[in-house]
């Protein structure tokens, strides 16, 4: 904070706006850049402290809990005015976000957390609810087989799981299994994970297609494995998207080119934009208009699909035609 009230004065004695450059230094972990999700997470956050005029420390990529310790210790020391967290893991970080806390500097959680979240203080808590996610394929895929007349057929199904340990992985996949569990015709034959990555989406489906004689579903857990599941398929000679049903999670742009050609099914939107949120706390929690505050913000969030008109929450909310929407997508 000395830093940032010694810029400020500077900023005033040589006539320069208060909000000058680097008037804010924000610190961001260092994470992995696994799928097209992150990578549009990353130009969205950076894109935003870059227009405010703020600056930026960012080690990164990194899977290795080690290296956000260090770049969180690092910060500390460098006096940031704010960091912002996604965690590789959901543990390992319990000593130096004390230290963040015992050093005062606002902690904004974005996208998965922390087991020890409520043992600490934090700023702001962003991130989907992938338990409702998960859910929302298995409504999705359930309500589609009835449209197309196949409720009562015998439906085997894999699930191409996120990272293990990750809360996006977790819980999407308790979310499927929940709801799959209500319709017993549906069932799982073949889970594991391909890491959120296109290759390894591609290599589990390469194998599931090799050892389970009938596949009728994919559901990935984000949309680059459904992207690997449909090079899979077309490798093996059947059509993605008709001889095999594909749902992904995220909704990215390269999920929507598949849907309108027809070579995916359904997306489950998982939006990995937060500055919008993120920014306006930051600024908010500089001029003390804006206090702490422990609730989790989830974004809302919809579905895209072939034909749009298929329920995907218990309460019936309806998919959307992707080709209708793909020009006004942002990401
Ligand atoms: O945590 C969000 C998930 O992580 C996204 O669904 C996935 O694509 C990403 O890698």
């Amino acid at each position: 904070m000395w830093k940032k009230r010694f810029a400020l004065l500077l900023a005033a004695l040589l006539g320069l706006p208060a909000g000058g450059a680097a008037a804010i230094t924000v610190g961001v972990a260092p994470m992995a850049r696994e799928s097209d999700w992150r990578m549009v997470h990353y130009d969205d956050m950076f894109a935003a402290i870059k227009t405010e005029g703020w600056a930026l420390m960012h080690d990164g990529p990194s899977t290795k809990v080690e290296d956000q310790e260090k770049a969180l210790r690092r910060y500390v020391s460098q006096g940031v005015d704010c960091i912002l967290l996604t965690c590789v893991g959901p543990t390992g970080l319990e000593e130096v976000l004390q230290e963040v806390n015992e050093a005062q500097i606002p902690l904004i959680l974005i996208d998965r957390f922390p087991a020890c979240m409520d043992q600490i203080a934090y700023a702001g808590a962003f991130r989907a609810d992938f338990v409702e996610e998960g859910r929302r394929m298995a409504y999705w895929t359930a309500n589609y087989l009835e449209s197309a007349g196949r409720g009562d057929e015998e439906i085997n199904v894999v699930i191409l799981e996120g990272t293990t340990g990750s809360s996006a992985a977790e819980d999407r996949t308790t979310g499927i299994n929940e709801v799959l569990a209500g319709y017993p015709n549906l069932k799982v034959v073949g889970s594991q994970t391909g890491n959120f990555t296109r290759a390894e989406g591609l290599a589990v489906m390469e194998s599931f297609l090799k050892s389970i004689d009938k596949i009728d579903v994919v559901l990935a857990e984000n949309d680059d494995m459904g992207l690997g599941a449909i090079d899979a398929i077309k490798a093996a000679g059947k059509v993605p998207g008709k001889d095999i049903i594909i749902v992904g999670c995220d909704a990215v742009k390269n999920a929507f080119d598949a849907i309108v050609a027809g070579e995916m099914n359904a997306t489950i939107e998982c939006t990995p934009l937060y500055s919008g949120a993120v920014i306006p706390l930051i600024k908010g929690l500089e001029d003390g208009s804006i206090t702490p505050s422990r609730e989790i913000m989830n974004p809302v969030e919809e579905a895209f699909c072939i034909d749009g008109g298929i329920a995907y929450t218990a309460d019936g909310l309806l998919s959307i035609k992707a080709a209708d929407v793909i020009d006004q997508r942002v990401y």
